[in-house]
């Protein structure tokens, strides 16, 4: 079996490292992160079979990363190991975009990171990139499996149909199971990355 990519365990452990580094605001979040990254010392099947792709929301990420490289450590970090990954992603939108109403449609783009469609397929854990266009919403969704953002470039957040809240470069996102959630990119386009433990 070939062993997981450099570039793609540099990314595991920067996801990683920026997590723990907000393991004291974000309690809750860190059995599920604990989790994941244990289950991550395993490899999965890294013959990835994806073909890389980029849509045209994707000529945000510039931008995104200029914001992201201003956040705290290990943010910059984070995203020059996100950089050196993202051209084998297959960019794609949201599977139920075509219903949203307005402009998301060609104003969001996803990857899959590690999960089917991804550089690595597993069945315990899913980690994907969500990439919005300035002043765009990302619609209010919800999921059985707990999810935790990473944010890397600053906008607004929405849980449990509560107030859009700011968030910074380097904050995370804790979703429990089936909590409703939505973002909202500013003047800046808003990039996150997502965990989510698909193992139950
Ligand atoms: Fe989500």
């Amino acid at each position: 079996m070939p062993g997981r990519d450099k570039k793609l365990q540099r990314f595991i452990d920067a996801i990683e490292a920026g997590i723990q580094a907000r393991a004291a605001d974000f309690p809750d979040a860190m059995l599920m992160a604990s989790r994941i990254f244990l289950a991550m010392k395993d490899i999965g099947d890294v013959d990835g079979k994806n073909t890389p792709a980029r849509l045209d929301t994707c000529g945000h990420l510039e931008s995104a990363y200029h914001q992201a490289y201003k956040g705290p450590d290990p943010i910059p970090g984070l995203t020059d190991a996100f950089a050196a990954i993202e051209p084998a992603l297959a960019w794609n939108r949201r599977p139920e975009a075509a219903q949203v109403a307005g402009d998301f449609y060609n104003n969001h783009a996803n990857a899959i990171i590690v999960g089917k469609g991804g550089l690595e397929v597993r069945q315990d854990v899913l980690i994907g990139v969500s990439l919005v266009a300035p002043e765009i919403t990302y619609p209010r969704h919800h999921h059985p499996p707990e999810e935790l953002y990473v944010v890397l470039s600053p906008g607004e957040w929405m849980q449990d149909d509560k107030p859009m809240v700011a968030k910074r470069s380097g904050d995370l996102v804790h979703n429990p199971p089936n909590v409703w959630h939505s973002m909202q990119a500013r003047e800046a386009p808003l990039l996150a990355i997502w965990c989510l433990w698909i193992n139950e």
